[in-house]
């Protein structure tokens, strides 16, 4: 072979490995940047809960329910509140915030419900304001009621 045909192949090979080592560092480049990118992780960082398969039952679960009232917190309670019951559950209650407190409690001594770190405070913010007694969901009790006889 000819020294410049030589030459010329060396060059091309530099060439294609350059280009490789360019795609190569894009693919890790992207790869890390989408595993550590916290913003990737929507809507809300669970607790500590790192059951995968908990949280896509979740999510499904959160989409035949959305009968909960909207409002600050509410992924968060989504997320950590509708894996093993429906929204229904939660939407059927009212509670003062140390009502909804017990039953956290109650949840995590007997049901095995995780700690819910920082989002409890946002949970509890959530259900105290949006599902607290005063907000009733039955008529209030009769006032001032004047009785009278039935005439036959
Ligand atoms: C690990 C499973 C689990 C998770 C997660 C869970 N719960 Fe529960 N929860 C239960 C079980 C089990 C019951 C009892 C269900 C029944 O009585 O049919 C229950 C009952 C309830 C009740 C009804 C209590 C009553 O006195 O009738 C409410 C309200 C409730 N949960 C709210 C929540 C909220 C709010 C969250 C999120 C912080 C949550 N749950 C997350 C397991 C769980």
């Amino acid at each position: 072979m000819h020294e410049d045909q030589i030459r010329k192949l060396l060059d091309l090979l530099r060439y294609i490995i350059g280009i490789l080592i360019v795609l190569l560092i894009l693919l890790f480049g992207s790869t890390f940047y989408l595993y550590f990118n916290p913003d990737r992780l929507v809507p809300v960082r669970v607790g500590n809960n790192s059951d995968k398969q908990l949280q896509e039952k979740a999510e499904k679960t959160t989409l035949l329910n959305s009968e909960l009232v909207e409002g600050a917190g509410l992924s968060a309670v989504l997320t950590n509140c509708t894996g093993c019951h429906s929204a229904k559950l939660i939407a059927q209650n009212r509670a003062t915030r140390e009502g909804w407190l017990s039953m956290i409690r109650w949840m995590q001594g007997t049901q095995g419900l995780w700690d819910l770190g920082e989002n409890e405070e946002i949970i509890l913010d959530y259900l105290a304001t949006n599902y607290s007694p005063q907000k009733k969901g039955r008529r209030q009790n009769l006032g001032k009621i004047e009785w009278y006889v039935l005439e036959r």
